[in-house]
């Protein structure tokens, strides 16, 4: 293969008006395979755009006289405090979007100071990233392996740098038929070292065969095998139903992820934003809950908050801005939602995220 050359953009991305815009212009600096992978979702894509579409099922009302004024969106999670409850979903293989990868990603979170996600597919090694972060709160999230021997020396890895947390991603144990990267005939690139004795070689490796190579039989087993021997807390990312919130509770799980995949693994399934409400109900405030798929504003922010999550996890907008500014990009997006959440919190009347999440949102009967 020949070498793989993208954007090295490190600096204030300019003209940033709104997250969405963010796609098309890193369009221009990712190249075409590349792109096609990070942006596109399975199938029709009817899942990918409902999970934008599905925000507007809920509507915030405005409260006036409300008493309120600069609301804080400050966050304590485990004891740490970040800036806002929006932190970075697991992506694989940022060196796509930008030659310096996660170690700008990871300095560009710290900067925001907010929790990282270090995916298994991730195009640097674990204490790269690590150390870019530099003590901000990093996750691991995992893709198991066929065999627990290679388990549990990737989990010695990571509890070695003090990773605070393992997610297991539990909603793609075979490719969501990605028909961009079929079109494209996508092949990654690069290497994932972190997972690279259960798959030495990335480089010319499609996403079904790096799939493949991960574990397909996921079961409650997998979730107690990985908090028994790691003796972290583990959250099970791609719930999206109260029989699989039963099931990862029953496990053990000590936190349930709200995810569609961003789109990328069953098209036809719900949105994540319609499936959150359900997930909350069974959840019950019995542990916490992480959302994403599909966050693009700060009124996303606010109604996945008063739906039921605890916090939300962005994957695409945070790539694009690695591809258009590096670290300072990352950073913009974080602070981006943040401002527009600000703002939204301060129209809907609410003076801190708690306020948020005690928030009632109003059916949208007009759709
Ligand atoms: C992902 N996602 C993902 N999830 C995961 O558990 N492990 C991974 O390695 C990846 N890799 C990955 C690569 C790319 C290019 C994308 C776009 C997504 C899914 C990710 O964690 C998250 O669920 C979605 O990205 C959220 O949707 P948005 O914010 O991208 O709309
Ligand atoms: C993806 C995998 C890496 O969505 O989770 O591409």
């Amino acid at each position: 293969m020949s070498e793989f050359k993208t954007s090295q953009a490190e600096g204030l991305i300019p003209n940033f008006v709104n997250t969405y815009e963010l796609e098309e212009r890193a369009q221009k600096v990712i190249p075409a395979d590349a792109f096609g992978y990070i942006a596109s979702g399975a199938g029709d894509e009817f899942t990918l755009r409902e999970n934008d579409r599905s925000f507007n099922h809920k509507l915030i009302i405005p409260h006036v006289l409300a008493d309120v004024e600069n609301p804080s969106t400050e966050t304590v999670v485990d004891g740490d405090t970040i800036t806002a409850p929006i932190i970075l979903a697991p992506v694989a293989a940022h060196k796509l979007a930008n030659e310096a990868g996660e170690i700008a990603s990871a300095q560009g979170v710290h900067n925001f100071k907010t929790i990282y996600t270090t995916s298994s597919y991730a195009s640097a090694d674990l204490p790269e990233i690590t150390t870019a972060l530099a003590g901000s709160p990093e996750w691991f999230q995992f893709y198991f392996s066929k065999d627990n021997e290679i388990n549990k020396r990737i989990i010695d890895r990571v509890k070695a740098l003090g990773i605070k947390k393992i997610v297991l991603t539990a909603d793609a144990t075979v490719g969501g038929n990605r028909e961009v990267d079929v079109r494209n005939q996508f092949v990654f690139p690069l290497n994932m070292p972190i997972v690279q004795e259960y798959l030495p070689q990335g480089i010319g490796k499609s996403m079904n065969y790096v799939y493949g190579s991960a574990k397909q039989k996921l079961s409650a087993k997998d979730v107690e095998f990985i908090a028994s021997y790691s003796g972290l807390p583990v959250y099970v990312k791609g719930v999206q139903s109260a029989l699989d919130v039963e099931r990862a509770l029953d496990a053990g799980a000590a936190g349930i992820w709200v995810s569609n995949h961003g789109g990328r693994q069953l098209d036809g399934g719900p949105a994540a934003f319609d499936s959150l409400q359900y997930v909350a109900k069974a959840v019950n405030q019995r542990v916490p809950i992480v959302y994403d798929s599909g966050i693009r504003r700060g009124q996303h922010v606010f109604k996945a908050l008063a739906s039921g999550a605890d916090l939300v996890a962005i994957g695409r907008p945070a790539i694009y801005g690695l591809a258009l500014g590096g670290s300072r990009g990352v950073e913009q997006v974080f602070n981006k939602l943040t401002e527009e959440l600000k703002m939204v919190m301060q129209l809907a009347g609410t003076q801190t995220i708690e306020d948020v999440k005690r928030y009632q949102l109003r059916d949208n009967n007009f759709l």
